[in-house]
């Protein structure tokens, strides 16, 4: 339908702004895609040494995906929109943080957004997502690990607390590409150069 497609455009627009970038922007912070991994994310604004900036990106990356959400979960019904939306509304913030219209389709790998679609999605689904995120982070100190981790978790989680449909096929996606956006994490978590949790990188040259 016609709203289907609106909100699926919103959700895909709403996820495009990289607040990695707006929150260093705003607070006269280096570029985050100019210094350690280069990724637009928390986990490397958190490289900057600046907590309040990456805590902001956090939260702001991860309503990005639970906002657009919620609303359908809430209202979806008054316009007809069903189970099919959901997976498309979660699946297009998911995209537009990975590929931003507004950054030159650079964007990051989506963990904080599918965190809040997650969540959105059902709070217990994202809650238990959120846990194995933060045992591996406890016992590894690796972002990029645990967010795969819990990448691979998710759908599980999904298949046990919700049931398959479209929603779960939103949730395999977007852990899939997760996954396939942690490629350098992956090579250098093999290699043992991955930076650990709150490590500092070098300010840009
Ligand atoms: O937030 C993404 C995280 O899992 C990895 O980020 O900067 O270490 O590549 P980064």
């Amino acid at each position: 339908t016609a709203y289907s497609a609106a909100a699926t455009l919103a959700a895909y627009l709403i996820g495009s702004l990289s607040f990695a970038v707006i929150v260093s922007r705003l607070m006269g912070l280096n570029d985050p895609r100019t210094y350690g991994s280069g990724n637009p994310g928390a986990t490397n604004v958190l490289r900057s040494g600046n907590k309040k900036a990456a805590i902001l990106t956090l939260v702001f990356d991860a309503l990005k995906g639970f906002v657009p959400v919620l609303l359908v979960k809430l209202f979806g019904e008054r316009f007809g929109l069903g189970e099919g939306t959901l997976a498309l509304v979660g699946l297009a913030a998911f995209l537009g943080h990975l590929w931003p219209v507004f950054f030159k389709f650079e964007g990051g790998k989506g963990v904080a957004t599918a965190a809040g679609v997650l969540l959105g999605i059902e709070p217990l689904l994202g809650l238990a997502t959120l846990g194995t995120w933060i045992i591996i982070a406890f016992f590894f100190r690796y972002s990029s690990l645990a967010a795969i981790v819990a990448a691979i978790f998710a759908p599980f989680y999904q298949l046990l607390i919700w049931g398959g449909g479209p929603v779960a096929g939103a949730v395999l996606v977007m852990g899939l590409l997760l996954i396939w956006r942690h490629s350098a994490n992956i090579q250098k978590l093999i290699k043992g150069t991955e930076s650990k949790i709150g490590q500092k990188a070098a300010p840009p040259a």
